[in-house]
């Protein structure tokens, strides 16, 4: 597994201002869709190219193309929804699936209860969740990607613990992680230190 940090002076400066309590609910959907496209774009980096025969106004050239079948971008829901619209902008025609988990409250135990993927299996997943914590709902959802059929995953976050990186690294030791930071660790209910408190709230303005 490789894990990259995007610290990016852009997105460190956004991040801050998504960390701050402070911040709008408004405010905070907008720099996630800013710090996601400037993500994507490391995330996308090394996506193989080919070359078209095309012909410039002034002269024939062989132009490179993106190769292969479109990319499946695939939010976590909730949270992973705020991630969608940074990669979309950058990849209009992107392919969207849906994975339903959350954490339960007391066990801090990813529950599934919904999954919802295109057909071709043999596309690159960009699996997105603002908050890698534990792990638990990360590798469940790689879990299941693998178990249908997908080989090629990786996975966007902005903040994650180190408990949360070294239980994906151990258990999907195929998947490169990005993140924006990798913060100090957990509370004792599992939150992130210093994180950015509940990121489907922050998101939806439900708390
Ligand atoms: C949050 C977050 C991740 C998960 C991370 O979702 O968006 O999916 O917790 O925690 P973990 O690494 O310990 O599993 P939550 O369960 O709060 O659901 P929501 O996105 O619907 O709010
Ligand atoms: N889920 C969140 O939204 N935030 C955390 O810090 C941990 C899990």
């Amino acid at each position: 597994m490789a894990l990259h940090i995007i610290n990016h002076p852009l997105v460190l400066h956004k991040l801050s201002s998504m960390r701050d309590k402070t911040t709008s609910t408004m405010k905070f959907r907008s720099l996630l869709d800013e710090i996601s496209l400037l993500m994507g774009y490391e995330v996308t980096r090394d996506l193989p190219l080919t070359y078209e025969d095309i012909e410039t106004p002034l002269m024939p050239m062989s132009a490179p193309k993106i190769a292969g079948k479109k990319v499946v971008i695939v939010p976590i829901l909730r949270a992973g929804l705020g991630m969608v619209n940074g990669l979309t902008t950058l990849m209009p025609s992107a392919r969207i699936g849906h994975i339903g988990l959350y954490r339960d409250e007391t066990t801090c135990k990813p529950v599934s209860y919904y999954y919802k993927m295109p057909a071709n299996k043999d596309r690159l997943v960009i699996l997105v969740d603002p908050m890698l914590a534990t792990g638990g709902s990360a590798c469940d959802a790689i879990a299941h990607l693998k178990e249908d059929g997908y080989k090629q995953i990786r996975m966007m976050c902005l903040v994650a613990s180190p408990q949360g990186v070294k239980a994906v690294e151990e258990q999907h030791p195929d998947v490169d992680i990005f993140l924006a930071s990798l913060d100090e660790g957990l509370n004792d209910k599992n939150y992130i230190l210093p994180g950015l408190g509940d990121a489907g709230d922050r998101i939806f303005g439900t708390k």
